[in-house]
């Protein structure tokens, strides 16, 4: 067991690949300066935007509120209103497909597509609470301008544009109620607003986690650390969208470098590739491949490996927890033999294993930069979301472990992780109740 494991580690190191390939202090510097970069506008992988948002809100009771969730995958809209023990009261839910998934989209119809999913709803509020899980430049009347899109959608000619604006123009032509007042939020600001409530324990700070399709976090920041905008009121706070899943600097394994070509925007958001769901699976067969090529592997099952396609992460999640059958990889290793799926199964989980690394520098530059938590008993809440985080195999553990180690051990910051059930909805409603 012990030398099929030495076999795997040495394989992963020959191209950097291995967890233990990321050190972890001098990956958490390399973020936390690429953060000060980004706050002071000069040239940084990290967009740091800011959001005007705050967390001081008070949400009133009873008021009706249109939010959008759109996501990597689906395209969520609802209703919310907050009843009168402020707890918060979801309607008219429908999921949708997020435009731009299936096929490639021109902006008129990317715009068009999200006015048709507003249909049901849009006569029920003059406000929006828009979740737009993309890097966005948020403007100080809440509305986005694009910069990108991210997690391989296929949508051209936004880059730029202002969503909120084109969203109502889309919902004026198609004769659907319009002049919405539309506040455009991240869903890790999303996320990070939801919490803010949460069991009504003391917590000194909070930080927004997504680890699902793609990844990101958002924190509070001095207003007057945020150097790049001008007339932000010093003694103030604001949350910061920082983008994490940009960070171009510092630690990449050779096969991260090679994947990224075979993405569909290769050099963008290459931190993300390394951990996020729309990507770990994808990494994994390339890395499996690579193995086949170096001789790790039986001719039997290196055979099918390389016939293998859409292996996505949720089949590398199955062969980790089922690796005797039932998924496309388990089968393939057993047409080799028990070497072939102990090697497998080995390349797959300390992947798993650098993710979670990965996410907890993310995770502990947060923190440190927040400069909150040191009083364990007000610590930072990271209230976290993510299909990725909750579901893949031994992942939320370890990414605790780490963040235990360095940030409780070494740093004397206390964090606490957190669930709050639909958060990015309950979040867009606050933000589109509130402002
Ligand atoms: C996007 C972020 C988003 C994250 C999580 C990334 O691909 O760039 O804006 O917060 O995914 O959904």
């Amino acid at each position: 067991m012990k030398k099929m494991q030495r076999k795997v580690i040495r394989f992963l190191k020959q191209y950097r690949m291995d967890p233990a390939d990321v050190d972890f202090a001098e990956s958490v510097e390399a973020f936390l300066s690429e953060m000060q970069r980004g706050l002071a506008g000069r040239k940084s992988t990290l967009e740091m935007i800011p959001t005007y948002l705050t967390t001081e809100n008070e949400v009133p009771i009873g008021k009706r509120v249109i939010v959008a969730d759109a996501g990597g995958t689906n395209f969520r809209v609802a209703t919310v209103y907050f009843d009168a023990d402020k707890k918060p009261v979801i309607e008219n839910l429908h999921v949708f497909t997020m435009p731009g998934v299936e096929r490639q989209l021109s902006r008129v119809e990317f715009f068009n597509a999200m006015a048709e999913y507003f249909c049901s709803v849009a006569d029920m509020s003059e406000n929006i609470g828009f979740c737009f899980s993309y890097p966005v430049e948020i403007q100080p009347n809440k509305d986005g301008r694009m910069i990108r899109f991210s997690k391989e959608i296929k949508v051209t000619g936004v880059e730029g544009q202002l969503v909120g604006e084109h969203l109502n123009r889309a919902l004026v032509a198609m004769g659907l109620p319009a002049g919405k007042h539309i506040v455009l939020l991240n869903d890790t600001v999303a996320t990070l607003l939801a919490g803010v409530g949460y069991q009504n324990r003391v917590f000194d700070s909070f930080i927004g986690f997504i680890l699902g399709t793609g990844t990101n976090c958002a924190y509070i920041e001095h207003n007057a650390e945020i150097k790049k905008k001008k007339g932000l009121d010093p003694r103030g706070t604001q949350i910061i969208n920082t983008e994490s899943g940009g960070m171009g600097r510092g630690y990449r394994g050779t096969l991260d470098v090679r994947f990224d070509k075979t993405t569909v925007n290769p050099g963008v958001n290459v931190f993300e590739k390394m951990i996020s769901g729309a990507y770990l699976g994808p990494l994994c067969l390339f890395v499996l491949r690579q193995a086949c090529r170096d001789g790790l592997f039986s001719k039997h099952a290196a055979a099918i490996l390389n016939t293998l396609s859409d292996f996505d992460t949720k089949d590398m999640n199955m062969f980790l927890l089922y690796p005797y059958g039932g998924n496309p990889l388990a089968e393939a290793c057993r047409q080799g033999g028990v070497e072939d799926i102990l090697t497998a199964w080995y390349i797959a989980d300390r992947l798993t294993e650098r993710a979670a690394k990965l996410s907890a520098v993310n995770l502990a530059a947060m923190a440190v930069k927040s400069g909150r938590g040191i009083d364990p008993t007000r610590p930072i809440c990271i209230v976290a979301e993510g299909t990725t985080f909750y579901k893949m195999k031994s992942l939320k553990s370890r990414i605790e472990y780490y963040l235990k180690q360095f940030l409780e051990n070494k740093k004397g910051i206390f964090t606490d992780m957190a669930q709050v059930e639909n958060a990015t909805l309950i979040g867009a409603a606050i933000a589109g109740l509130t402002n």
